[in-house]
Order: structure tokens, then sequence, then C-alpha cells
């Protein structure tokens, strides 16, 4: 008997070794064929900094567009995450804020330093999603959908510094130090299930920047350890927060396009620092952004606190017929 199941056991470990370990989630897009969705980064401050005007409008817009899930692209609880699963910021940044019924659906969410500065495991906590059966946070993880597939990626323990000059910031790394390791094997799972996918569309997410005209600019390591995968496996949007702005940028030497949603509460106004890739859309305020989602295109919105459209812009692809 022991031996049958440490067998199984043995069998077990190398299904998830060869399955990687990116766990996957299944959502339906409309019956139209379209799937609508919202991204929001860099929020949770008790409603503060016009956090609240941007979950009102998210609230209204959402209604109009019958939004299907929402991505938060981290930074979900400031100044430093939450400090346990009974902190009281879950419910005044989170649930107390984002009322609305139409956004009463699942939110795909990532950790952002900030996130890393608490307590993360109580972020990832599943008891969490019994307080609010909305929140979803894990660190590296896919939503497999008809249309697209979305890789979200965990993107703080790229960042050097956090590790070599915390300055006064505990940052906790339980179940991801050595650093290198962890990075190692999450691009291996990343290259891995970028392979697998058979989405028309491939995209992902991640807090923090690759390209960015704001106050943190480029992040250094994501450009030369995370782009690769994504462009050797042909990427259409790479999605983060990190800055607090909305902007859009093109890469100079892909098809890779750059979206920042991270205007989910304080800005960054008056930052401005050029990049080498090319700047189409910059708004250094708050806001969020919308995505509907077909099999062969792509429609993109930016809104400010007054549900205003700042910007649009679409994509599209022939469907490739396998013979
Ligand atoms: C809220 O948004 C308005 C409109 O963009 C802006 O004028 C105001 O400064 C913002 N408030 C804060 C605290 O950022």
């Amino acid at each position: 008997m022991a031996v049958v199941l440490l067998h199984l056991v043995i069998l077990m470990k190398l299904f998830m070794l060869s399955c990687g370990e990116f766990q996957r989630f299944d959502e339906k897009i409309k019956s139209d064929g379209s799937l609508s969705i919202f991204v929001v980064g860099d929020w949770g401050r008790n409603g503060n900094y016009n956090q609240s005007q941007v979950a009102t409008q998210m609230g209204k817009i959402g209604e109009e567009l019958g939004i299907d899930f929402v991505i938060s692209t981290g930074d979900n609880f400031y100044e430093d995450g939450l400090q346990g699963v009974y902190d009281n910021q879950f419910q005044q940044s989170f649930t107390d804020i984002y009322t609305a019924k139409s956004l009463q659906k699942q939110w795909y969410s990532v950790l952002g330093n900030h996130d890393y500065r608490g307590d993360v495991l109580a972020q990832l906590s599943p008891i969490l999603q019994k307080f609010d059966s909305k929140w979803f946070c894990m660190r590296s993880f896919i939503v497999n959908t008809e249309n697209v597939d979305f890789f979200f990626v965990d993107t703080t323990p790229f960042e050097r510094k956090y590790w070599t000059h915390p300055k006064d910031h505990h940052y906790d790394w339980r179940n991801v130090e050595p650093r290198d390791q962890y990075i190692e094997n999450l691009l291996k799972d990343l290259d891995l299930a970028l392979k697998e996918s058979r989405a028309p569309w491939k995209f992902v997410v991640g807090h923090h920047t690759m390209r960015s005209v704001s106050d943190h600019g480029d992040t250094q390591e994501l450009l030369q350890e995370l782009l690769p995968t994504l462009k050797a496996n042909d990427v259409d949007l790479y999605i983060n927060g990190h800055d607090h702005c909305l902007e859009h940028i093109s890469s100079r030497d892909s098809p890779i396009q750059y979206f920042t949603s991270g205007g989910g509460s304080k800005a960054w106004r008056g930052k401005f620092t050029p990049n080498a890739d090319k700047l189409r859309f910059f708004y250094d305020g708050q806001g969020f952004m919308s995505m509907k989602i077909t099999s062969t295109s792509v429609d993109l919105v930016f809104y400010d606190i007054f549900g205003t459209n700042l910007y649009q812009w679409s994509m599209n692809k022939q469907l490739l017929t396998v013979m």
C-alpha cells in the first residue's frame, strides 16, 4: 500500500513538473464571440486620490460594456500591502470601493512591489475569497479563453534593487528566494505555456513596466530577462501598472505593444522621460482601460475619472486556418 502511494506521489510530482508551475483558469466568452474586460492598477488607498471616482466610472462603463472580468496589474494595497488576512484595508480599499453590480466579476490580480512589502501570503490566501468572492490573486498563472490567453507574471522578484537595496522597506520573499532560481523556473514555465497556447491572441500581464516614460521608466531586468521570451513566442501585448499613468508604447523592433494602466488612484503628474520606443499615448492622471477582444480584433480604450474616452486603439489579425 505504502509503495503504491509513494509511486502515486512520484507520478504526480513528475506530472506537475512536466506541466510547469502555472495554474490555469478558464473564462467563457460571450455568445456573440467577444470578451470585454477592464484593466486597472495601483489602486488601494481607501478611496483617496480619486480611487473612488475611478471606481464609479468603472461601474458605469462596466455596465454598458458588460465586463466579463477585471485585471488588476498590482500594487493592490498601499503603502505596504496587507498586514494579514484580517487587515481592514482589504474591505476599505477593495470591497467597499468597487461596489457597482457590473464589477462583481472575478478580479484577476498580480502582486506589485508595494504588496511585497506586506504579508504576501495573506494576499494570496483563499480566506480573502471568503470575504469577497471577486478577489483572486496569485503570483503567476494563466487565464484561458477562446479568443485570448492571459499569462500573468510575478515581476517584483525580477527587480534587483529590491533585493540588494531595500532601503528601509522589508520585502516578503517567503517561497521566492533565492531570486535567480525563481526567475529561471518562472521563465521556463512561461516559455512552455506560451508554446502550448493555441489562442488567437497572447497577452502577458505583469506589475512592472517594460517600457514607460513616467516616473519609474523602463525596467531593465524585464527588458533583458523577460522580453526575449515574449518576443520568441509572438506575444501581442504586455500589460502593466507600476507607473501611475495611462500609456501606450509600440516596440520598434517587434510587433509587441506595451500598455500601462496604473491610474487606479494616486497619479504622477508632470513626470516624463522619453525612451527609445515609439510613444503613442500618455496621460499622467487617473483612469483605467477597457479591452474588447474577438478572435480577430482587439479594441482598447483609456478613460479618465469622468468616464471620458481619452484614447482608443485597435488591432486585427487574420485567423490562420489549419488545413
Ligand atoms: C482627481 O482628478 C482630477 C481630474 O483629473 C484632478 O484635477 C485632481 O487633482 C485629482 N485629485 C487627486 C487628489 O489626485
